[in-house]
């Protein structure tokens, strides 16, 4: 899958880093990924769920996911989708990211409509989430929330999900799911929380371009400051964290 294979210090409890050579390379690589995990899930223990990201970088992994060489090979049936964060805008918002996942993969794939969970932020941010953890807890049958595979991308300010930088949620240790005003969008979210994140069994970020590449080094080998880097309070329990880069934003990693 990668085109080139590098191992990082596990200074963050960064497992692995793959390095692409362009956003079609790695969306390829990340659809890859998807599928071997899917199968894997579904196989062991018969179904796959899966927390999408946001954002503009996976768009082009879920576009490839649906087209047939890739398609063919999730048995879609079995899948469980999810959502790591979502704006509060409407369902056709362009902003919102279960249109974008929905517009780029889902209206393409045989997922039952019941197995499709967009986060809904009526009739509150705050009644939404307690509801989306409701349905979380339910779908875990009470148990541990591991999911199979959670997606996330980085912001230019180290914000993953919707975890930004100096938000209450980031000191969150018991919600799985909280709501979160980001004022310099006037915009309320909704998003996992990293103590849920933390429990999947594997995580992985998506990053492309040059304007990710100070913040990357910073996430992956500057000091641990997750109120201002809150991508770096991704550290799996006892899963697996992989990153897939491109190049140019892997141009900065030093070490
Ligand atoms: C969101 C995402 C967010 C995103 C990063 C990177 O809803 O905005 O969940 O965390 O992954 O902002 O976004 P890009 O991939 O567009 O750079």
């Amino acid at each position: 899958m990668p085109a080139r294979l590098g191992r990082l210090p596990g200074d963050h409890g960064a497992d692995l880093i793959h390095l692409f050579d362009d956003l079609e390379a790695l969306s390829q690589g990340a659809a890859a990924f998807f599928i071997d995990k899917a199968r894997d899930a579904v196989a062991a223990r018969g179904r796959f769920s899966v927390a999408l990201s946001g954002g503009s970088t996976p768009r082009r992994t879920y576009e490839m996911l649906a087209r047939p060489t890739f398609r063919d090979r999730v048995d879609w049936t079995r899948a469980h989708i999810f959502w790591g964060d979502e704006r509060c805008v409407d369902p056709d918002d362009p902003r919102s990211n279960a249109l974008m996942s929905r517009e780029a993969l889902l209206r393409h794939v045989p997922v039952p409509a019941g197995q499709v969970h967009p986060m809904d932020c009526r009739p509150s941010p705050r009644e939404a989430a307690r509801r989306y953890e409701a349905l979380l807890q339910s779908f875990f049958a009470g148990g541990e929330p591991r999911f199979d595979l959670i997606l996330l991308g980085l912001g230019e300010n180290g914000h993953t999900a919707s975890l930004f930088p100096g938000a209450p949620v980031l000191t969150e240790a018991v919600r799985w799911v909280a709501e979160v005003y980001v004022a310099e969008q006037d915009l309320h979210r909704l998003t996992l929380t990293a103590v849920l994140i933390n429990q999947a069994k594997v995580i992985v970020f998506l990053v492309t371009g040059a304007a990710k590449a100070k913040v990357l080094n910073a996430v992956l080998h500057g000091p641990y400051e997750p109120d201002r880097l809150p991508a770096q309070l991704i550290r799996p329990a006892g899963g697996e964290l992989l990153w897939l880069v491109e190049q140019t934003a892997a141009s900065e990693l030093v070490g």
